[in-house]
């Protein structure tokens, strides 16, 4: 990775940019504006898990904004109520109603509003270590001091727990609690998977207190840790499930998906102007649908059961544990990541850290086994010769 650059020029608070002009990108590929090629392990934090420009949602975007471009949530509109049945046919059955966003953060701030509006309750219950985004409600359930602090004082009534501790948890939760919010899997906190325990013990707690349980999926959603939602390997149904980032291919969106009962009981009003527009939702039926043609889900799992067995060679006195689901994949090294991400960056990979000692690896789920491959060879000799 270069040393990190301030922002572009006009570009406000924007520092920490790696010098690289990015132009044009298709499948696991990126050019910058000189014409280098990288293959790009990052995938934007995971807005794309289709991989650069997927042509179909390309030509759905196409048609779509010779149609109608946009379109506020005021009025109905068929491509929406196609996009969200399609969202719906895909989760289980109690899952009945969906607001339209345009980014995680939303997504977060709408559940949050929900927990509190349906419930009558204030206290949020999140976990150490977690991520939600950046404004003032999603800070708050955010776990990192350095994002918190510049800004306080945030949003009153929340609670962190430390991540898979069940028994913490379940102190944690009251009838004050109006929601419990976990990722599956903590991306930006150093790729933690959860485990079947500490949710179900989530679970449990809702059920008891009749607090809401949300699962933060807008990281491991749509495929990425080799189930089309990472909720569905534990078969714990949260109350409450946040989407974004490749839901619509690499378009805005943002998605709380819920239940017609807390609709009813929802106080207060909740809006997003451009939420639920009709160029998202066309490119989100054409992403779903690319998802599901092309067994995402399924390429995600078995590439990842792949870089496991390679990336478990690595030499334990530079790895301390690989971490992950499908292809969300953590390395935790016994030193800084910084150096490991500017060598790949020097060789044509570019990967992203999540802490200072993890080199995140989270490719388009499209990426080819040759490519993949190449990438693993590469992060084993860079790692592996200290
Ligand atoms: C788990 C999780 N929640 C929420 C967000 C915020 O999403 P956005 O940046 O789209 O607002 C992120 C972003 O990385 C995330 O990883």
């Amino acid at each position: 990775m270069s040393a990190p650059a301030p922002g572009g020029p006009h570009e406000f608070g924007a520092g920490g940019q790696r010098p690289i002009s990015l132009v044009r990108a298709s499948g696991e590929y990126l050019w910058d504006d000189a014409g280098r090629r990288y293959v790009d392990l990052g995938a934007t934090h995971g807005v794309g898990n289709l991989g650069g420009s997927p042509p179909d949602v390309v030509r759905a975007i196409e048609r779509q904004a010779h149609e109608l471009l946009y379109l506020g949530s005021g009025y109905r509109s068929p491509v929406r109520t196609e996009f969200l049945g399609k969202l719906l046919g895909l989760l289980p059955p109690s899952f009945d109603r969906v607001f339209l966003s345009n980014s995680g953060t939303e997504a977060v701030e709408t559940a949050l509003k929900i927990a509190r509006g349906s419930t009558g309750r204030r206290e949020i219950v999140a976990a150490m270590r977690g991520f939600h985004g950046r404004t003032l409600g999603a800070l708050s359930a955010t776990w990192r001091k350095e994002l918190r602090e510049p800004f306080e004082p945030l949003v009153p009534g929340f609670r962190h727990v430390p991540f898979n501790d069940a028994a913490a948890l379940e102190a944690a939760v009251t009838d004050a609690t109006a929601m419990i919010l976990l990722e599956p899997v903590q991306g930006e906190g150093g790729v933690h998977v959860a485990t079947p325990e500490f949710l179900a013990a989530a679970r449990a707690a809702a059920d008891r207190t009749g607090a809401l349980l949300a699962f933060d999926e807008v990281q491991t959603g749509i495929g990425r840790t080799g189930r089309l939602f990472a909720f569905e390997r534990w078969g714990i149904v949260p109350d409450v499930l946040l989407l974004a980032k490749s839901l619509a291919g690499g378009v805005p969106i943002g998605a709380t998906v819920t239940r017609r009962d807390l609709e009813a009981r929802f106080r207060g009003s909740h809006h997003s102007t451009f939420g639920g527009n009709p160029l998202a939702c066309a490119a989100g039926i054409a992403a779903l649908e690319m998802t599901l043609r092309d067994h995402l889900p399924e390429r995600a799992e078995r590439l990842g059961a792949i870089a496991r067995s390679r990336l478990a060679e690595l030499p334990p006195s530079r790895v301390r544990e690989v971490r992950g689901l499908g292809l969300l994949i953590g390395i935790e090294l016994r030193d800084r990541a910084a150096p490991v991400l500017a060598e790949l960056e020097r060789r044509g990979f570019l990967a992203i850290p999540a802490g200072p000692s993890v080199v995140r690896l989270l490719p388009p789920l499209v990426i080819q086994e040759a490519g993949w491959d190449r990438a693993l060879e590469a992060i084993g000799e860079v790692i592996g010769r200290g």
